[in-house]
């Protein structure tokens, strides 16, 4: 053999050595910077005694690991990021992390990590200690709620970006998500979220953008003081209303988004547009009722109203349905029609009711005459004879008589065979032969 050829081939057998060498049961691929072990059946962190101390990246994603337990690595401090995401992790055994000195980015997406088991007490000690952390995601586990003092300085102090998205939140306990002095994104939307408090944010003086789109809330009472808020998503939640001057002290908001939201009327006070900052506001996909509250928008020609270049698009009244707000002129922006509409049903109602007291009290007050007609009329109608036989008990030989009563068939007694003391009947009485 050419010893050119062996020189093709060394490099190759080295790597194969390499990969055979990393795990027994899976084949990762690796370069310089990055060891791959993606989709390739890992149920345990593997022992890579050979890694070179320039690889930084380390992926084990899509794989079925269920314990994270600490890494055994020839040069731990060299390690950057670490994703280990899509797979069935339930538990990060203590200082799993602590050699890596210089970690930035942890993925541990879609997993089945517990809220609980992130709470502090058991987190300081699971997780483990981190000192250069910027980059935390736990997108897709089911959490359920989020403990007080759960991210508070231990390990977090560098934390710039936090992605708590699809993780079945339902409840932010105060401070909960206190003391990131770092914090520059936080992402919590497509929660189960449906009451705000202010005092769950509190803290987070460095946050520029904070998603909490697609969560449930209908009513924004309280807003946290996040001075450093650049971005704020609030699409896609049930918002019927928002209190007075919220978006206040966000005095640093350059954008708002309520895209998909319920709300109905546009009012100025409840949007922060004396603020000189914010540039963009998305209002696009809400029910909007174009009636004559929402023509300030339309007439403010003034101010360069930012959100001119959006869709409003009326829901109410019909006529205008589907059309942008700023395509209707400010005198078709009524109310009139609802109040005009309303008053000729209010109009209708009385007119019935009077009506209906009419016709009543017409029929009591001609009730005696009304019924003085019919007994009348049936007086002079019909007639009816009722033969009569009287026998006196005293025999055949005498003469019998025949009584023919003449009544009116309204008299009953006669019908009945009782014997009639109605004064109007005619009696007419006459012998037999
Ligand atoms: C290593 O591979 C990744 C893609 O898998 C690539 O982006 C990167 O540039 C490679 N690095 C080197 C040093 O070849
Ligand atoms: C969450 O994790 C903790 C500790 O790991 C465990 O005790 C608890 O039972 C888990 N809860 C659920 C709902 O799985
Ligand atoms: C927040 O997370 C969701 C879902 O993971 C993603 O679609 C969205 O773009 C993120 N928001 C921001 C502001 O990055």
């Amino acid at each position: 053999m050419d010893i050119s050829i062996m020189f093709k081939i060394l490099p190759i057998l080295s790597l194969i050595t390499f990969v055979i060498g990393t795990t027994s049961t899976s084949i990762c691929r690796r370069n310089e910077t990055i060891l791959d072990c993606r989709n390739t059946g890992l149920k345990d962190i593997p022992y890579i005694p050979e890694l070179p101390g320039t690889v930084t990246h380390l992926d084990f994603s899509f794989n079925q690991i269920r314990v994270v337990s600490p890494f055994n690595l020839p040069h731990p401090s060299s390690v950057v990021e670490v994703y280990l995401a899509h797979n069935n992790i339930n538990t990060i055994v203590r200082g799993a992390f602590d050699d890596m000195t210089k970690l930035e980015v942890l993925d541990l997406s879609y997993n089945q990590i517990n809220g609980s088991s992130l709470h502090i007490e058991t987190y300081k000690y699971e997780i483990g200690h981190f000192e250069n952390i910027k980059r935390l995601i736990l997108k897709g586990n089911h959490l359920g709620k989020l403990e007080r003092l759960t991210f508070t300085a231990y390990g977090f102090s560098t934390l710039e970006h936090l992605d708590l998205s699809s993780c079945s939140l339902d409840t932010l306990e105060h401070l909960s998500i206190d003391n990131l002095a770092r914090l520059k994104h936080l992402n919590l939307s497509f929660n189960h979220l449906s009451k705000f408090e202010a005092l769950s944010l509190e803290g987070l003086s460095e946050l520029e953008v904070l998603d909490l789109s697609h969560n449930e809330f209908s009513i924004l009472n309280e807003m946290s003081r996040l001075v450093s808020l650049k971005t704020l998503y609030l699409d896609s939640n049930k918002l019927e209303a928002i209190k007075e001057n919220i978006f206040k002290p966000l005095f640093n908001l350059k954008m708002l988004s309520l895209k998909g939201n319920m709300f109905r009327t546009l009012y100025p006070y409840l949007l922060p547009l004396d603020s000189h900052i914010i540039k963009d506001i998305r209002l696009d996909d809400n029910p909007w009722h174009c009636d004559c509250r929402m023509r300030w928008l339309v007439e403010d020609k003034t101010d360069d109203i930012i959100f001119r270049d959006f869709k409003l698009k009326c829901e109410f009244p019909s006529r205008y349905r589907g059309k942008n707000v700023f395509d209707i002129r400010s005198k078709d922006l009524t109310c009139y029609a609802d109040y005009s509409r309303l008053i000729l049903l209010l109009t209708l109602f009385i007119i019935v009711c009077f009506m209906l007291v009419g016709i009543v009290w017409f029929i009591r007050a001609n009730r005696k005459y009304l019924k003085h007609l019919r007994c009348c009329d049936k007086k002079g109608g019909e007639y009816a004879a009722v033969y009569h036989h009287e026998d006196d008990g005293n025999g055949e030989g005498k003469d019998d008589q025949v009584n023919i009563i003449i009544t009116t068939t309204e008299d009953d007694s006669l019908l009945n065979n009782e014997e009639t003391t109605a004064t109007e009947d005619v009696k007419l009485q006459y012998s037999d032969d």
